[in-house]
């Protein structure tokens, strides 16, 4: 999702400075975004080998590419060549990317802002078969839902009352997590699908693809054939990868992801 924010120009990578908060500071992505040095080690072995030529934005492609292959064996080739940007925004952050709170045509919406289709975002949406939430963002599906009902009643009440257990009302501890896909989170298959099929999608944002006839029908046709879906993450993919990329003066090459040359 970094891409939906100034395109795939890795201004997520950019650190904030005394004058300036950068995009991964703002609340939508601290603290969930992840794995900043992984993303160094890259560049910092590129740097000795082919100094000045791969910029931060196409290591981030190559890493999804990566971690995509070693987690699901679905292997898809990235077009190269994006330059990296040279501004990072806080405000940026929150303004593009759709939160977990979202309905199906918000959801829709946001995804069209950036050119892909509902059927990308149903297709992309099932990345949330890997990883995992901090219990602040689906909380409120959890305790004092509304007026009548404690918890989100599009939520299995067993999946729900185990969640509370892991996230326990009014905890302050900002640490707690929990996997996404409980029943494999460390592998890219359709787990995502078949947990939004039987109510136990984590976020609103996941439960809300069955509301709708036409996502509804592509989250059952992704949890019935997984190669259907494995075909069509890899499509979006690298389309997703696509969006905004800078291959002009406006950009360059960064010695260091955190900073702008
Ligand atoms: C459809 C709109 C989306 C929303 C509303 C959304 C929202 C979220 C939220 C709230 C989290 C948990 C953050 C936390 O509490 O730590 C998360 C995690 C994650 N999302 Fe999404 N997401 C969306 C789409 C995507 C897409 C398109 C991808 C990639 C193709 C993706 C990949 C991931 C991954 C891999 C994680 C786990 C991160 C980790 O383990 O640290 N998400 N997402």
């Amino acid at each position: 999702m970094t891409c939906f924010v100034r395109g795939c120009d890795a201004s997520v990578l950019i650190d904030s400075t005394p004058s300036n908060a950068a995009e991964k500071d703002s609340p939508a992505n601290n603290p969930s975004l992840r794995g900043f040095e992984i993303i160094d080690n890259a560049k910092a072995r590129l740097e000795i080998f082919c100094r000045g030529k791969v910029s931060c934005a196409d290591i981030v492609a190559f890493a999804a590419r990566d971690s995509i292959e070693i987690t699901g064996g679905i292997g898809y080739d990235v077009p190269a060549g994006r330059k990296d940007g040279k501004v990072s925004l806080s405000s940026e952050a929150s303004a593009n990317l759709p939160p977990p709170t979202f309905n199906v045509n918000q959801l829709t919406q946001a995804f069209a802002n950036k050119g892909l289709t509902q059927e990308e975002m149903v297709t992309l949406s099932g990345a949330h078969t890997i990883g995992r939430s901090h219990c602040t963002s689906f909380s409120s599906r959890l305790y004092n839902f509304n007026a009548t009902t404690n918890q989100d009643p599009s939520l299995d009440p067993l999946y729900a009352s185990q969640l509370r257990q892991q996230c326990p009302q009014g905890s302050t501890n900002p640490n707690l997590v929990v996997p996404m896909n409980p029943g494999s989170p460390a592998t890219m298959d359709s787990g995502y699908y078949m947990d939004v099929v039987t109510n136990r999608g984590l976020f609103t944002s996941d439960q809300t693809l069955l509301t709708n006839q036409d996502t509804a029908n592509q989250v059952n046709q992704n949890a019935m054939n997984v190669f259907l879906w494995r075909r069509k993450l890899a499509a979006a993919m690298v389309k997703m990868g696509q969006i905004g990329v800078i291959t002009d003066d406006t950009g360059e090459i960064r010695s260091n992801c955190r900073k702008i040359n």
